[in-house]
């Protein structure tokens, strides 16, 4: 009889110690906890908050870890312009847990900008590479000036290489001073199997208990957050007023303290009177069906977009996409090829391009499939994995 489970995992590559400052399920979550599970034979993911993105590691078969000794860090904001003495301290303790835990491993890799400095702190005491994930541009109006000072000091320096979502990002890190850091560009990749699984009826179902009918229906994924632009999509709604049936849905929560964005969205369409046709669902788990319930999947971020998981899943569910131009947004997209493209900022832009993408269904089917054929090509774990772990492979061996 043979008894599954019982024999040690063959571990045939480096032994990864990921670490991450929040348990939050942001997008760099979602990106790691494909990449860790690949990898769960020999990885551990070191959390320095504990949420729901442990409970999914957990789901997956990833060993977790969350650090205590983090938990004064989580009051460091990334605007703060100087460390203080308490900042100081988490950090060191932080980086000394992990460290020990970095004991059996050969590698740190960090995925977000708090770990990555943990991660180097920790990379004096443990004597181990540091590999960043780098999700974010670094754009001085959104993080302070010492913030990135600190990241490019220490990916030039102490980095053996970072992984960058996009061109645009690692083109940022460049122009702040990166230049001496080693920089792959691999791309988010999602499972285009969870979303071949949906089937017809599925998406049929989900609109039903929507109360969504067989009115046009749009989608807005994400989490709110000002930079997202929740209030752009809203506003071309108000403009879509030859078109009443249209109905948007809002998908996603505020993750990071910002309620009250969140509050003033849904008083923004009530004010506008659009309260029954803008619907907000909050974070949801079952994103790959809703994506195959709406017609139109639209991407409003006002800033430019380091990735934009959202806009390669729609075009691998098969929707037409409408995207905001700029950073990785527009490396995802060919205008007019594979989606839409609209600059940011601008609900009369997005409000014709919904009517054109709605009067010409034919074209918006061809626009669809072109780039669900791209993102076959590009966004795919099959695509993706092979390439971040190159990346590991060739940190560990720098
Ligand atoms: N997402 C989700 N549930 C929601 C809203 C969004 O699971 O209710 C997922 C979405 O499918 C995507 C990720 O959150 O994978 C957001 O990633 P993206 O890169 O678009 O933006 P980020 O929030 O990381 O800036
Ligand atoms: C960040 C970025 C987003 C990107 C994600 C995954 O959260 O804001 O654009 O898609 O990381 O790399």
């Amino acid at each position: 009889m043979r008894r599954r489970g019982l024999c040690a995992p063959l571990v045939t590559g480096p032994r990864v110690l990921f670490l991450d400052h929040t348990a939050a399920l942001g997008g760099a979550e979602l990106c790691l906890l494909d990449v860790a599970a690949h990898l769960r034979d020999r990885a551990v993911v070191a959390l320095m908050a504990d949420g729901p993105f442990r409970a999914r590691l957990d789901e997956r078969g990833v060993r977790t870890v969350v650090l205590e000794e983090a938990a004064s860090l989580q009051r460091v904001k990334r605007e703060s312009r100087m460390p203080g003495p308490g900042a100081v301290s988490a950090v060191l303790g932080t980086a000394r847990a992990v460290a020990r835990l970095g004991k059996d491993y050969d590698l740190l890799y960090a995925n977000s900008q708090k770990a990555f400095i943990v991660a180097c702190v920790s990379a004096v005491f443990a004597r181990k590479p540091v590999l960043w994930h780098l999700h974010d541009i670094l754009d001085p109006d959104v993080f302070s000036r010492i913030n990135i000072g600190i990241d490019v000091l220490l990916a030039n320096h102490v980095a053996t290489r970072v992984i960058a979502n996009s061109q645009a990002t690692a083109n940022a890190l460049r122009a702040r001073g990166g230049a001496r850091a080693r920089v792959d560009v691999v791309y988010n990749g999602v499972d285009a199997a969870v979303y071949d699984a949906v089937t017809d009826a599925e998406a049929l179902a989900v609109r039903a208990s929507l109360g969504l009918g067989s009115a046009p229906v749009l989608g807005l994924f994400g989490r709110i957050a000002p930079w997202k632009g929740q209030d752009v999509a809203i506003r071309a709604m108000a403009l879509l007023s030859d078109r009443p049936e249209v109905q948007l849905v809002i998908v996603g929560d505020a993750l990071f303290g910002e309620e009250s964005y969140a509050a003033e969205m849904r008083a923004l369409a009530a004010e506008l009177g659009l309260g029954a046709r803008v619907h907000f669902l909050g974070f949801r788990s079952d994103v790959p069906v809703l994506m195959r319930a709406v017609d139109v999947l639209v991407h409003t971020s006002t800033a430019p977009e380091p990735f934009g998981r959202v806009i390669a899943e729609g075009m691998l569910a098969g929707r037409p996409v409408i995207a905001t131009a700029g950073g990785g947004a527009s490396e995802i997209v060919t205008a007019g090829e594979t989606a839409w493209q609209i600059q940011p900022r601008d609900p009369a832009a997005l409000a014709s391009a919904i009517r054109e993408v709605l009067a010409n269904p034919a074209r918006a089917r061809a626009v669809a499939a072109a780039g669900r054929a791209d993102a076959l090509a590009r966004f795919t774990l099959g695509v993706t994995l092979p390439q971040t772990e190159r990346a590991i492979e060739q940190a560990v061996r720098a």
